[in-house]
């Protein structure tokens, strides 16, 4: 479900003159799940030309080579983060086991013909492996009731991943302006997981109280991957005859009551969207 590769299609034909060695299908996964294998493909046309090597760089070091005409044929150098599955990668594929944080970066792929042409074909892209949450983003600091004139003083944080989640509030829907919102750089843990934390504050105006409630969200999304939705809700009740003031913490906005403007409760609504794709 996780295996979202994105397939770079290229054409390459080598600058050279006389034969040229084309890419077939040159593909990166652009995001890797940790923990995932993962596949690499670097498929050419010879074009009539003879191999000589098939050579895969991660950031600049060799970590895999393909060589026809060497025993062994097939080699692989320690490089940090790469784990070549020898029995599966061939001159056309190459597959990572296990990928960790630290398989992340800028994969090439550089294929070599034989004399006298030594036409060569180089292609590259940046590989990401990406640690999802399971968890929804959490508000804190919120009080449990707001009136029209309080100030709002919230963080929404997300679950830690890698990379840091992108978090937005809307205040009744509305994606909040940048002048109301409290940027603060993610922690990093010592995993090398983000947490990222996105501060809200704004003085409550009896127009942020469309029929007497105001309903703050927060999102955490990650590229595609990871949408969750933290949503408080609050909720203005009209105490008939008294002047109790009551309070729900259940999830349907605007249920209670023709109300006053002067008892508010806050309900946290959880709402919890999982667009993994
Ligand atoms: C929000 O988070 C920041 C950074 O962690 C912290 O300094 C601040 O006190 C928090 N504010 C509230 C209202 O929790
Ligand atoms: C997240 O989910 C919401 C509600 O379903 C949707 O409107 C929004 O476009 C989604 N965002 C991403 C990045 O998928």
């Amino acid at each position: 479900m996780l295996t979202i590769a994105c397939c770079l299609l290229v054409s390459l034909i080598s600058a050279q003159g006389g034969r040229a060695l084309r890419m077939k299908n040159f593909e990166v996964p652009l995001h890797v799940p940790r923990g995932e294998s993962t596949t690499l493909r670097c498929e050419f046309d010879l074009q009539g030309e003879r191999l000589y090597s098939v050579k895969w760089y991660k950031g600049g070091r060799e970590f895999f080579r393909y060589v026809p005409n060497e025993r062994p044929m097939k080699q692989d150098y320690k490089v940090t983060g790469v784990n070549v599955d020898m029995e599966a990668s061939t001159g056309q594929v190459v597959v990572l086991q296990t990928a960790t944080l630290a398989t992340s970066g800028r994969y090439k792929c550089e294929v070599l013909a034989e004399a006298p042409a030594f036409n060569t074909l180089v292609e590259h892209a940046i590989l990401t492996v990406v640690d999802i949450p399971q968890e929804k983003p959490v508000v804190r600091g919120a009080q449990e009731r707001y009136h029209p004139g309080d100030v709002v003083r919230i963080n929404c944080t997300s679950a830690p991943s890698k990379p840091a989640a992108t978090l937005t509030w809307y205040i009744n829907g509305e994606v909040v302006d940048d002048k109301y919102l409290l940027h603060y750089p993610p922690y990093m843990q010592v995993d090398g997981l983000e947490q990222s934390t996105l501060g809200l504050h704004f003085r409550a105006t009896h127009a942020h109280f469309p029929q007497n409630v105001m309903s703050l969200r927060c999102t955490a999304s990650i590229g595609i991957f990871y949408n969750k939705t933290e949503e408080a809700s609050l909720e203005t009740h009209r105490p008939a005859l008294s002047l109790e003031s009551r309070e729900h913490f259940y999830g349907s906005r605007g249920t209670t009551s023709t109300s006053s403007p002067l008892s508010l409760t806050v309900g946290l609504l959880l709402c919890v969207l999982n667009a993994l794709r």
